[in-house]
């Protein structure tokens, strides 16, 4: 029997972490191997660090929360800024980027999630929504995008070959970049780090946070640089009604007065104190982001002299950042990190006495994530842009309830509903605004609402009719 090396024994013991060695006697050759590679891999002072802040989580003073300034939907000079995010467009300078590397446990769907069927009739998964918008944008604008999609070690495989089953939806595979993001050990409640088999460690994808690492040492910022692609226009692969390219926010991003270029962000107003979406604020004059779990709910549910939420700038996870800014906070990657944040979850774990896989059924274990909008109070400045819910948001989270398939199919039946209004047909909706029929647009048909000026559409959608244009 091989012994571990010494070095790792030492340090193990040093952390108090021993206890991950302790069936390597059982293992054989491979999972001895396969352990010390991972355990050589752990930068365990910085888990030290992490472990050290547990028990006190970072907290905002609440009193110096104001809300952010917020540029309206139709901002002045709107058709400016559209035609420069246009150009921009069309010059192959931005690329979409989608964060995917999540577990999407909440929804209980074994896979990544932009494999998930998305949309209203057909079922599309996400993943093919926006490589559809892609490809229209491309030929709209007479120009070859470069796809960047993130995934982590429990998602790529899947990815990949999710991908090349669906021939990348009609994209070149030379397209279609993937880079993965890093993960962390999870610990118990005595700073331990858990066994997930006797020869793992039970780890986490770092959080979309660590996407601006995993840009830099994936080697992805280079990529972008060798196209010339100077912004990236980030989104998350939950929401199938992004718009993966935005003109008219990409305008903004780069030529607001305000705005530093480095990053923005989409905001839609809360529609309750309690909607689970990050709050969009300014803290000592600088723009930032307070997670739903971490905002105090009284704070979160003042309202100002008109009735109005006060902190009512939800974040949506669509932001627009340069790669400059990207490259200029990632230029040591040794010495950069954003703020870990901690979530209690559940994780499996060998247990060290029976050696058996214990599945727990309350919260046993911490995890620590980075966020990726703890960058915006690091930029000179950062400007917030309002879009409208039902044209933007309609995120697949939950089973059910809430932020849930059902839940995106109507307001993405609402959305088609608006764009077919807008060109003259009559849409039937029920007592709330809902639409009461079934529609699906594809990309190929229309990316915004004036496409379907130029489209033959029906007079009128009645109650329970499905349409798919
Ligand atoms: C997130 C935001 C919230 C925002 C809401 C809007 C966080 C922490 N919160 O909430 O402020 O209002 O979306 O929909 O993000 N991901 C990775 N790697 C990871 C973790 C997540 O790529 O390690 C990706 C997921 O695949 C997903 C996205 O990040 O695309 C969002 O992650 P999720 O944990 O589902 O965030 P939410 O709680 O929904």
């Amino acid at each position: 029997m091989t012994q571990p090396p010494e070095s790792i024994t030492r340090m193990l013991k040093s952390q108090g972490q021993e206890h991950l060695l302790d069936f390597y006697a059982s293992l054989d050759e491979q999972q001895q191997e396969s352990l010390v590679q991972q355990l050589e891999m752990i930068n365990f002072q910085q888990m030290q660090k992490l472990i050290g802040q547990e028990h006190h989580e970072d907290s905002t003073s609440t009193d110096s929360i104001q809300p952010p300034v917020i540029y309206p939907t139709l901002p002045e000079d709107h058709q400016r800024y559209r035609d420069i995010g246009v150009e921009m467009i069309r010059a192959g300078k931005v690329a979409p980027f989608t964060v995917a590397g999540g577990q999407g446990t909440r929804l209980g769907w074994n896979g990544p999630k932009g494999a998930f069927p998305a949309t209203v009739l057909t079922g599309k998964p996400l993943f093919r929504v926006f490589a559809e918008q892609i490809l229209a944008i491309e030929s709209r604008y007479d120009v070859s995008l470069t796809w960047y999609i993130m995934t982590s070690p429990i998602n790529d495989d899947d990815t990949r070959a999710f991908f090349t089953d669906n021939n990348h939806f009609g994209l070149d595979p030379q397209q279609v970049v993937f880079f993965q993001q890093g993960v962390l050990p999870s610990i118990d409640g005595d700073g331990r780090m858990l066994l997930a088999q006797k020869d793992h460690v039970a780890v986490n994808p770092d959080g979309h946070g660590g996407s601006l690492l995993a840009l830099a040492v994936s080697g992805s910022l280079e990529h972008m640089r060798a196209r010339g692609i100077e912004q990236i226009s980030y989104f998350q692969v939950d929401n199938p009604l992004v718009h993966v390219l935005d003109p008219l926010f990409i305008g903004l991003h780069v030529a607001a007065k305000d705005s530093s270029g480095q990053i923005s962000s989409k905001m839609i107003p809360k529609r309750d104190p309690g909607e689970k979406v990050g709050v969009l604020c300014m803290v000592d004059g600088k723009t930032r982001v307070i997670e739903y779990s971490d905002i105090d709910p009284g704070i979160a549910a003042e309202t100002d002299e008109n009735g109005r939420l006060r902190l009512r700038a939800g974040s949506i996870g669509i932001h627009m950042m340069s790669v400059e800014f990207v490259e200029h906070l990632t230029r040591n990657p040794d010495d950069f990190a954003l703020p870990f944040h901690m979530a209690h979850k559940k994780v499996p774990y060998i247990d060290l006495d029976s050696g058996e896989l214990v599945q727990p059924e309350q919260p046993n274990a911490t995890k620590f994530e980075a966020f990726v909008f703890d960058a915006i109070p690091l930029a000179d400045s950062s400007i917030v842009y309002e879009t409208v819910r039902v044209e933007e948001f309609a995120p697949i989270k939950n089973a059910s309830g809430e932020d849930s398939p059902e839940s995106s199919h109507q307001l993405q039946s609402d959305r088609a509903g608006l764009w077919l209004e807008a060109a003259g047909c009559t849409v039937q909706r029920d007592g709330d605004g809902h639409v009461t029929s079934r529609i699906e647009i594809k990309a190929s048909t229309a990316i915004e609402a004036g496409d379907l000026r130029d489209v033959e559409l029906p007079e009128s959608i009645s109650d329970g009719e499905e349409v798919l244009l």
